[in-house]
């Protein structure tokens, strides 16, 4: 069974953006512009924002950065990733001269003033040529420590304006890890609103930018059938699955100060447990939404003080095979000491203690190494209240499962009993699919492609806000802490399988089992 979409043309979010809200031209300053994730991410996305007729006239981007580029180098540099990494592709040699255009570099290092005067006559330049009318927004595509050193220097050099005092607006966007535990995400955010203030300041988390992740909200708010179910009356438990194929690669250094739980359970899937469990805001408004999602991390019950680490699961891959290919330990991969305890993979056992979800457990798992790449979330309805049909048949009927797919196959599918054909009341389960790429006939955009955008018309909906940041922080702690602590260290698992046995453990002891997505 599938669901078809009706016939369109283009996605009808993005239609809309492009009749009602176009946002003014600025400059989009770019620190760190010769890294991985101003290639692999920021330009193709703006590129396909600008293949898609979504960007303003006028739209000036600059790259800031070390390496010793000319604007023209810089621009076939960016060319290049745009050829391998944008969603459009082949790239469009008339859609790429007109991006080409508002491409500039201007080199230096990110604490030092005279790169940044340099930046800023750079800038003042683009406002009289391009028509950018002092309108700035910087993103901090660097390493977490110079965010305060860029911070101060903007504020130093006046390249930051007060929206409380009207005139062109400033935002900056901060990639994460925003802080590594409570006191430093505190720190960092003191740090933001010396120089910006709250709403100037746009926290990236990129999976509230995905297509799929925005439509849980509009799968629950927008359709009559599924809020009355959407409790604890209904739903027996919750499961959220985020899934790597790939192991840390280049990213040791950076892993071996993260683990998993730093580097997507804190952010990613706490966004998600959010907006699957917050309460309908009164607007779809940055601050309504959310009010609400904070208030979902604020119920999250705590850790039991001494027992954290009863609740949660830890494991690290060892040699293996995934997709058919030898994979090796994380302990022999590059920069990872050899007696690394950091965690590749974590399974927990969380509860929202709210009139909504009350004992209702959700279990939400993230590892590197699995049998492959995917993040899917699912929600498992209580049984019928009296088993009709196992009486004639002797079969045990499945419970129903809503599945979110986030990526990839970005979709939901909706499982239930039917009847099998034939002279017996025999029921077996089938499952009704709605699929982005087959129901609007194109994949959905880039996350990047939406957050840059929605940073240009200065809505902040879809960014992490500082209270939500730290109460997740704050909330997870104790449990990294107890890791941190425990000389056991995570519990081994090859390469290539679903984690370690203890996290089926964790689940089966409450007489469930972890959905294969
Ligand atoms: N890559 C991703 O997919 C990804 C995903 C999520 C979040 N992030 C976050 O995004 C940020 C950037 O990541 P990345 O992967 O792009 O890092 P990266 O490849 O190491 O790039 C860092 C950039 O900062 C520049 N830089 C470093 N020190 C500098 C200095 N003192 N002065 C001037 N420029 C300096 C580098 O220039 P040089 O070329 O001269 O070294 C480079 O352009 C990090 O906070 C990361 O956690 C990245």
């Amino acid at each position: 069974m599938s669901v078809v979409a009706p016939a369109i043309d283009a996605n009808p979010l993005r239609e809309g953006l492009e009749q009602e809200r176009v946002p003014d031209a600025s400059c989009l300053v770019i620190f760190g512009a010769s890294g991985d994730l101003t290639q692999r991410k920021l330009i193709p996305a703006l590129y396909s924002l600008a293949h898609d007729g979504l960007l303003p006239a006028g739209q000036t981007i600059v790259g800031y950065a070390r390496p010793d580029y000319t604007d023209d180098a810089f621009r076939m540099a960016m060319r290049e990733a745009c050829d391998k990494f944008a969603r459009v592709r082949p790239v469009d040699d008339a859609v790429w001269d007109n991006f080409a255009k508002g491409l500039f570099y201007v080199k230096g290092e990110f604490a030092e003033p005279d790169g940044i005067l340099r930046l800023n006559a750079k800038l003042k330049e683009c406002d009289q040529t391009r028509g950018t009318g002092g309108r700035r927004i910087y993103y901090l595509a660097v390493p977490p420590n110079f965010f305060p050193v860029i911070a101060e220097l903007l504020g130093r050099e006046k390249m930051v304006t007060d929206p409380e005092q009207g005139g062109p607006f400033t935002r900056v966007i901060i990639e994460k890890p925003f802080g590594h535990d409570l006191a430093s995400a505190k720190e960092l955010n003191k740090v933001a609103v010396t120089t910006f203030r709250e709403r100037q300041v746009f926290r990236i988390d990129h999976y509230l930018g995905k297509e799929t992740v925005q439509n849980l909200l509009v799968l629950r708010f927008a359709n009559g059938i599924f809020e009355p179910f959407w409790n604890r009356q209904y739903i027996d438990h919750v499961q959220v699955t985020v899934a790597e194929s790939i192991g840390v690669e280049k990213r040791g250094p950076y892993f071996e100060t993260a683990g998993i739980s730093r580097d997507i359970i804190q952010n990613h899937m706490l966004q998600l447990v959010s907006l699957i469990g917050m309460e309908p805001p009164v607007a779809f408004e940055a601050d309504a939404v959310r009010d609400e999602k904070v208030k979902v991390l604020r119920a999250l019950r705590e850790f039991p003080r001494g027992h954290e680490i009863d609740a949660a699961v830890r494991g690290q891959y060892t040699d293996g095979s995934v997709l058919g290919e030898k994979a090796i330990a994380y302990r022999k991969e590059v920069n990872v000491d050899p007696h690394s305890n950091v965690e590749t993979y974590a399974a927990l056992k969380i509860f929202v203690d709210n009139w909504r979800w009350a004992d209702v457990p959700f279990y939400i798992r993230a590892g590197k190494r699995l049998p492959k790449r995917v993040t899917d979330i699912s929600i498992h309805f209580r049984p019928a209240p009296y088993p009709l049909f196992n009486k004639l048949t002797n079969v045990t009927m499945q419970p129903n499962v809503l599945a979110i797919r986030i990526q990839p196959d970005e979709g939901i599918s909706l499982k239930f009993d039917s009847k099998v054909p034939g002279p017996t009341v025999r029921t077996a389960p089938v499952t009704m699919e709605f699929r982005y790429a087959t129901s609007f006939g194109a994949e959905p955009p880039e996350a990047y492609e939406r957050l840059l955008l929605e940073t240009m018309l200065g809505d902040s909906t879809l960014f992490a806000r500082r209270d939500e940041v730290e109460t997740a922080w704050a909330w997870l702690d104790p449990l990294l802490n107890a890791w941190g602590a425990d000389p056991r260290g995570p519990e081994l698992y090859p390469a290539g399988t679903w984690g370690p046995e203890a996290a089926d453990r964790l689940i089966e002891r409450d007489g469930r089992k972890w959905r294969r997505p």
